[in-house]
C-alpha cells in the first residue's frame, strides 16, 4: 500500500477529478470560504493547499491586492497548484513545501516574506488537510503562530455523516481510508478551544465541519 505522503505525490496529476470534489467536497470550502474573514487586500495562508482548489474562491473575496500564500509537503501538489495559478494569470500566489508539523513559524514567515508576502497572515485556512497529518494539533500550533492577532482561522474537515445520513457512513469513511484521512480527528475542536467569535456550520449530513474564529489577542 503507498503510504498517504506517496499517494498525494503520486495521484497529484489526478486529484482534482478523483477527490469527489463537486459531489460532496466543494460545499464544504465554499461555506468556511464565505465564513473566512478576508478583506480586499488581504493575505490568505492555505495549509495543505494541495492543488489549490481553494484559490479561486479566495481570488474572487482578497482582490484587490490580496495574496494567497499556499503550504503543502508534497512537491507534486504544489506543482499542480503552480499551474492552476499560471493558468489563470495570478501573480498573487506563493507557494511554500513545508511539512505543517514539522515547519518553524519564523523560517515559514522569513520565506513568505522573501517572496513579497507578510510574515503573519490576516487569514488562514486548513481545509481537508489537518485529519491527514497524525500531529495535526502541532500544524494548528503553527497556523496560529503564523496568524497575525486577530486573524481569522478556519477548518474544515471530515467526520461521520450523522441523522439520516448516517447511513452514507461506510461510504464516508471509505473515502478517507483512501485519503488517508482520520475521520475521527475533529480537528475544528481547536478553533472552538483557541479562538473568540466561532461560527459553525456543516454540510453533506454533518460529514463535512466547518469552523472559523478569531485568533485571541493573547494567543
Ligand atoms: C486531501 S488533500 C486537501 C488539499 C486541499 N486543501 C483541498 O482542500 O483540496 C490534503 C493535502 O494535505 C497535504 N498534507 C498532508 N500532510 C501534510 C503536512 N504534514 N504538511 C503539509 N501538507 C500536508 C497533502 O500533501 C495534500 O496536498
Amino acid at each position: 500500500m503507498i503510504p498517504i505522503a506517496g499517494k498525494y505525490s503520486t495521484f497529484a496529476p489526478f486529484y482534482d477529478v478523483m477527490s469527489g470534489e463537486y459531489p460532496v467536497y466543494r460545499a464544504g470550502r465554499e461555506t468556511g470560504i464565505k465564513m473566512l474573514r478576508q478583506p480586499s487586500g488581504a493575505q490568505v495562508l492555505d495549509v495543505g493547499c494541495g492543488t489549490g482548489l481553494n484559490f479561486s474562491l479566495l481570488q474572487s473575496q482578497i482582490a484587490p491586492g490580496g495574496t494567497i500564500v499556499g503550504i503543502d509537503r508534497s512537491p507534486e501538489m504544489l506543482v499542480q497548484a503552480r499551474r492552476r495559478a499560471e493558468r489563470n494569470g495570478w501573480t498573487n500566489v506563493i507557494l511554500i513545501q513545508a511539512d505543517a508539523t514539522e515547519l518553524s513559524p519564523t523560517d515559514i514567515g522569513s520565506r513568505i516574506a522573501a517572496q513579497g508576502g507578510r510574515a503573519h497572515s490576516d487569514a488562514i485556512l486548513a481545509t481537508y488537510a489537518l485529519s491527514l497529518m497524525k500531529d495535526w494539533e502541532t500544524a494548528w500550533a503553527n497556523m496560529v503562530s503564523l496568524a497575525a492577532p486577530g486573524a481569522s482561522l478556519c477548518v474544515v474537515d471530515m467526520q461521520k455523516p450523522v441523522g439520516l445520513s448516517a447511513a452514507l457512513t461506510l461510504l464516508a469513511k471509505a473515502a478517507c481510508w483512501l485519503g488517508g484521512s482520520d475521520i475521527d480527528a475533529h480537528p475544528w475542536t481547536a478553533v472552538e478551544r483557541d479562538c473568540a467569535d466561532v461560527k459553525a456550520a456543516s454540510a453533506r449530513g454533518g460529514h463535512l465541519q466547518i469552523r472559523t474564529g478569531t485568533r485571541n489577542t493573547d494567543a
